[in-house]
Formats: C-alpha cells, structure tokens, sequence
C-alpha cells in the first residue's frame, strides 16, 4: 500500500448515503455525474507555503468574486481512475505520471507547485475513504479529478499568490454512450485547439472551453468527438477534444502524432505505445496529414484508427466527417489491434494481469 507522508484532517460526512442507495447509484453512473462523499482540500498561500491539509465532506466552495480562477482563468485539472480489482481492493494507474504532468502544467500556467507526494496523498486519501464509491469492475471505476484554481482576490493581471488544490471524484461508466462501439469524429477545419508556444501541452480548463464550439459543430453532424488540426498549416492531425488518437496500417506499425507541445501527452497514449512495442509491433511518432489519412483508408493501408485516454480508455473510431465528406475506417467495425490494445491495458488497470512496468499502485 502507498505510505502516506502527509498528515490530513480527515472530517468525514455524518450523514452517509445508505449502502442500498449507493448500490443503485453505481448501477450505471454514466459519466461525471454521480459523486463520491468526499473531498481533499489544500491550500497555498504565498510565503508560507502549502497548509492545511483535509479531507472534508464535499460541499460548495467559497470564493471571492473577485478571485482571479474567475476572470483570468489561472486553473488546471487532472484525469485518473481508481479501479476494482479481483479480491476487491482499489488500484490506481500510474498515479506519478499524473502528479508529474499536474507540475508540468502548474508551470505553464503561472501557478504554485504542488510537490508529487501532496498530490498522491490527497488522492489516496480521498480514494480511501470514498472506496465504497468505486463501481464494480464490470461496471466502470472511479474517475478522479485532481484540480488547481487561483484564489487570490485581485484583479490585477499577475500569478496570483493564493491557491486551492482540491480532489474529487466521480463513477464512471463508459465516456461515449455506446458501449465502446465504433464512434464518429468531426475533423474540425474552422477552429483550432492550441498552437506553438499555447498552452496545448498544460491540461488547464481554457483548452477545454477553447474546444466546445468545435465540439458542438460535430454534435450538429452526428458526430461523438472532434478532431484539431494544427494551427499553421491545418493539415496535420493533432488530438481530439479530451483524447489522443492512434493510426493502425495495414503492416502492424502503430502512428501517433508526436509530443511537440500542442497536444497533452497522454498517459493511456504512452501506455499503449509501450504495450504495442511489447507486442512487437513497431511504433512510430510522425506527424500525419488528414489528407493522407482519406488516402490510406480508400487504399486500405490504414486498417484502425482509435481514441485513447482516461475517460475514453481505448475507443474505436469508425468514421470521420468532415465538410467534404465521410471517410469509414475498417468498414466502420471494431479493429483487432484496437481490441488487443484495450484489453492488454484494462487487464494491468484492473489488476487482472501481470504489471510488468510497475504502474499499479495499491490504495
Ligand atoms: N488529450 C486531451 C485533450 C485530454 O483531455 C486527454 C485526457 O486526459 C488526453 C489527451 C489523454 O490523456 P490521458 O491518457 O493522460 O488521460
Ligand atoms: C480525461 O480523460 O481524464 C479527460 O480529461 C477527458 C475529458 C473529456 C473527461
């Protein structure tokens, strides 16, 4: 188990939800809808330092209006999962990678660095006392969601000196509501997400609002998810709204568009280039035009193209659309290698398989 280094106040709920309540509650949580009963809460104060270390019943914050999270939108967030193993006890995924890309983006974005150890503390804290609240394995896990704002009240344009760390969590069943079938992708040519020298690579909540008039547009063309181009030539492709995307030929190699600053890099999307050189198959990190995309799929070079990340795990992606047309991947089924994938990765997540790199941690 994670030792803890941290010494949290831990304040739990009086008044718990019943167990029979929970029980239907996690039946099937969708998405970011049914939370768990507590949260972590750390604050920063400029001089002293990180302080004051809880664990509280989760509850509406009280912020100044004049906090600068509120105007100038000094906030970043991370995705993780606590999963269900075999004999019942929580795992978590890679949890380092996650409090390493925490700091990454806290740099980009101005703001005070939370030391690793904090950040795992917090979310094995909470993870402990909410572990009732993480589905059973058949169902889905609990997403956790670690975030940052700045709470200082000023209205000046500078870093601000106070800050929250907070952790709360939520059940999750599958991310697209279609039982991790085939979905469509918008290939999006009016906006862009990030550019050279953006915030692309910091997981910071701008990115996300930055996306949702692209992410709309695909809803009106019955699309699930969005696909950015990059921002100078609009040709290469980037990453979707919340995932990364992976590109399967006809002769086993595996492409993604490589870490170059303007898409986040994925932990699921490290993960699974490690499993797929533990495969044997060779994995390469180019860029990759949408024009020779449409290509390789007419030619049947490129057999499967998939979604990867937390919310998403592994997600096949069947068709794209753009507004010259629809391109079908596969003939618009799951692929092998997309199968293979997902299931190698969720069976180390779920504890199922051996864990040959190390990445699961204990609660
Ligand atoms: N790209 C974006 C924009 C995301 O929001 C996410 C999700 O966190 C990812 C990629 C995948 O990252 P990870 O695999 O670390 O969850
Ligand atoms: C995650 O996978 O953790 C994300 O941040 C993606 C978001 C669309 C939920």
């Amino acid at each position: 188990s994670t030792p803890t280094r941290t010494a949290f106040q831990i304040t739990p709920k009086a008044d718990r939800v019943p167990a029979a309540e929970r029980a239907e509650l996690l039946a099937s949580p969708g998405f970011g809808r049914v939370f768990s009963e507590h949260m972590a809460v750390v604050t920063y104060t400029e001089g002293k330092g990180w302080h004051t270390p809880q664990i509280l019943p989760r509850q509406p914050l009280t912020l100044d209006p004049a906090a600068s999270v509120l105007h100038y939108a000094q906030e970043i967030f991370e995705g993780m999962k606590a999963y269900r193993a075999p004999n019942g006890e929580a795992l978590l995924f890679r949890p380092d990678a996650n409090a390493r890309r925490f700091r990454h983006s806290a740099e980009r974005m101005a703001m005070a660095q939370l030391p690793e150890d904090l950040f795992l503390d917090a979310v094995t804290q909470l993870v402990t006392i909410d572990k009732d609240w993480i589905p059973a394995a058949d169902v889905g896990t609990l997403y956790i969601r670690p975030f940052m704002i700045a709470t200082e009240a000023a209205l000046g344009v500078k870093p601000a000196a106070e800050f929250k760390f907070l952790v709360i969590a939520c059940a999750a069943g599958e991310y697209f509501s279609k039982d991790a079938g085939p979905v469509s992708v918008w290939v999006e040519e009016r906006t862009v997400r990030a550019s050279r020298g953006g915030t692309g690579e910091a997981k910071c909540g701008g990115n996300y609002a930055a996306s949702l008039t692209a992410q709309m547009e695909a809803k009106e063309h019955g699309c699930h998810q969005v696909l950015f181009l990059d921002a100078i030539e609009r040709k290469w492709i980037e990453e979707m709204g919340g995932m990364n995307i992976v590109m399967v030929f006809d002769d086993g190699t595996i492409l993604t568009p490589p870490l170059e600053g303007t898409i986040l890099r994925g932990i699921t999307r490290d993960s699974l280039l490690t499993l797929a050189r533990d495969k044997g198959l060779t994995v390469r990190e180019e860029p990759y035009a949408i024009d020779q995309l449409y290509a390789d799929a007419k030619s049947g070079h490129l057999k499967e193209v998939f979604a990867c990340g937390t919310a998403a795990v592994v997600t096949p992606i069947g068709t794209l659309k753009s507004a010259e047309g629809t391109c079908v991947i596969n003939g618009g089924k799951t692929g092998e290698v997309t199968t293979a994938l997902r299931k190698a990765l969720c069976d180390i997540q779920y504890g199922r398989a051996d864990d040959a790199h190390g990445w699961v941690k204990r609660v």
